[in-house]
């Protein structure tokens, strides 16, 4: 197939990588891409066209949403169907708006699917599922459904179950008024995009950042600014105050995803210093906050604060379990009602029966208990993790730091690319996500993200011979 025949022009309106999708597409259509044909490598193709590797990538994404093409770890892409010129299906992927064409990024799904996959996965950021306390939660949704029926069935407030609301208030030492139950954080992000968003507003976010927050701002057509917080340079911060002006601050203070890293006190109040001058308000984003293995974190940001300056978010996906598909929002009532008020748009509430049960999980102490019980098994699974790296990788290969809490290893390879290993590593039955994906603009090449909380020991040094295989493929 001659790639170099696909006509790109730089200067046009159109997007590189939107003229490199339609391209291919026309391929397609005209039948010279048949489905069942592989497609080159991304690097092979951008070669070839003399494009950037990020235009190639973006295309084949862009392919994979229109449903033309899927791509498989360790295989490559390949094509899936032919778009159809007339008649037969009605072409939804044409009628969608620019903002989700634009948007559209696989980075969360493709490493949920890398869960999915036979493989040892060290790629879902998910905490050690084998200590959620199920039967309890059985018996919880009995009593409920028994004796509460009109609760656990019917409407809700949009702000949360009332009951819930009380629990976690208490939790945080706020009213109740000040907490908004949300379908994870994810969704909380979504709302403070929708509510405080508007086309090119600036967003500081920390960077390399989680790809949840990145997309979200993103989706909203916010100017990302990255700023590095386990540099920590509060200049630097006041410079992009300054020169960007921005309309949010987001940032994942504790345990970060995806370097593990932790802000200390002194930075935190820095920071608040700067947010308070320059009126910029801070999302923080504490979904690892409780997984401390032994000291716990400084105050959070919000208790440093005081002013209403901080929106603060808390999930359950990394305490108990994503499944659980609940969070929350700890604010200042005036931004709690905006909020809700979207909420309310997108899907009315949260299900009574799962909000129940997590009020009395959280107020009759096996909450605390299970966290416990993770914190001590996740440190295990840590250590397990960093000697099986330090016994099977080449001396030096990998650099991090011994992570203090959490659910992740950020390594640095010395000699090969994480993609490649990734590659590799995926062809011998083991995934992991590359740095890449946590960096807006896709640097992080050389860096890798290890996810030890949701794999049992004994998988996790099978997992890391596995890596270990894979790395002396590819040092080759
Ligand atoms: C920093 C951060 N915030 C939020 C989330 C997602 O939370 P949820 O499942 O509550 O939407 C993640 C998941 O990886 C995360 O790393």
């Amino acid at each position: 197939m001659d790639w170099v025949g696909l006509e790109l022009d730089a200067k046009a309106a159109t997007p590189l990588y939107l003229q490199l999708c339609n391209g291919l597409s026309d391929l397609m259509v005209d039948g010279k891409l048949q489905p069942g044909d592989q497609l080159p490598s991304e690097r092979k193709l951008a070669e070839q066209l003399s494009v950037s590797r990020t235009t190639a990538v973006n295309a084949y994404h862009e392919l994979e949403a229109r449903g033309l093409v899927r791509s498989y770890i360790g295989r490559g892409t390949f094509v899936s169907s032919r778009p159809e010129r007339m008649g037969a299906h009605f072409a939804w992927r044409g009628k969608v708006t620019e903002a989700v064409q634009q948007s559209l990024d696989m980075s969360i799904r493709s490493l949920i699917e890398l869960d999915a996959a036979d493989t040892i996965s060290f790629g879902a950021g998910q905490p050690n599922l084998e200590s959620f306390p199920i039967e309890r939660y059985q018996a919880l949704s009995d009593h409920i459904l028994t004796n509460y029926p009109r609760a656990a069935l019917g409407f809700l407030p949009t702000e949360g179950h009332p009951h819930l609301r009380e629990v976690l208030a208490k939790r945080e030492g706020v009213r109740p008024e000040e907490i908004l139950v949300v379908t994870g954080t994810q969704q909380a992000l979504d709302l403070i995009s929708r509510c405080l968003l508007s086309q090119h507003d600036s967003v500081v976010l920390d960077w390399p950042g989680y790809v949840g927050a990145i997309q979200s701002f993103r989706f909203a057509g916010a100017h990302l600014c990255g700023w590095d917080f386990a540099n920590g340079d509060l200049d630097e911060l006041e410079d992009i105050f300054l020169k960007k002006r921005p309309k949010l601050l987001y940032i994942n203070p504790t345990f970060q995803n995806p370097t593990g890293a932790t802000l200390p006190l002194e930075a935190r109040q820095g920071i608040i210093q700067l947010a308070r001058s320059y009126r910029v308000p801070i999302v923080e984003d504490e979904a690892y906050r409780d997984m401390y293995f032994s000291e716990p974190p400084p105050p959070t940001l919000k208790d440093l604060e005081g002013t209403g300056l901080v929106i603060h978010l808390r999930t359950f996906s990394k305490t108990l379990a994503p499944g659980v598909r609940l969070g929350y929002v700890v604010a200042d009532e005036a931004i709690i009602d905006q909020l809700s008020l979207v909420k309310a748009q997108s899907d009315l509430f949260n299900p009574g029966l799962s909000q129940l049960c997590i009020a009395a999980l959280v107020d009759e102490g096996d909450y605390d208990k299970n966290l416990q019980c993770m914190r001590s098994s996740h440190l295990q699974r840590a250590r397990i993790m960093e000697k099986s790296l330090k016994e099977y990788l080449p001396t030096n290969s990998l650099h991090w730091q011994s992570p203090k809490g959490g659910l992740y290893l950020w390594g640095h390879l010395r000699d090969v690319e994480a993609q490649a290993l990734q590659q590799a590593a995926a062809r011998h039955g083991v995934s992991f996500a590359s740095g890449e994906k946590f960096f807006p603009d896709k640097s992080g090449k050389r860096s890798m993200r290890l996810v030890y909380s949701s794999t049992s020991q004994q998988r996790i040094v099978e997992g890391v011979k596995r890596i270990a295989a894979a790395y002396a493929e590819v040092q080759k």
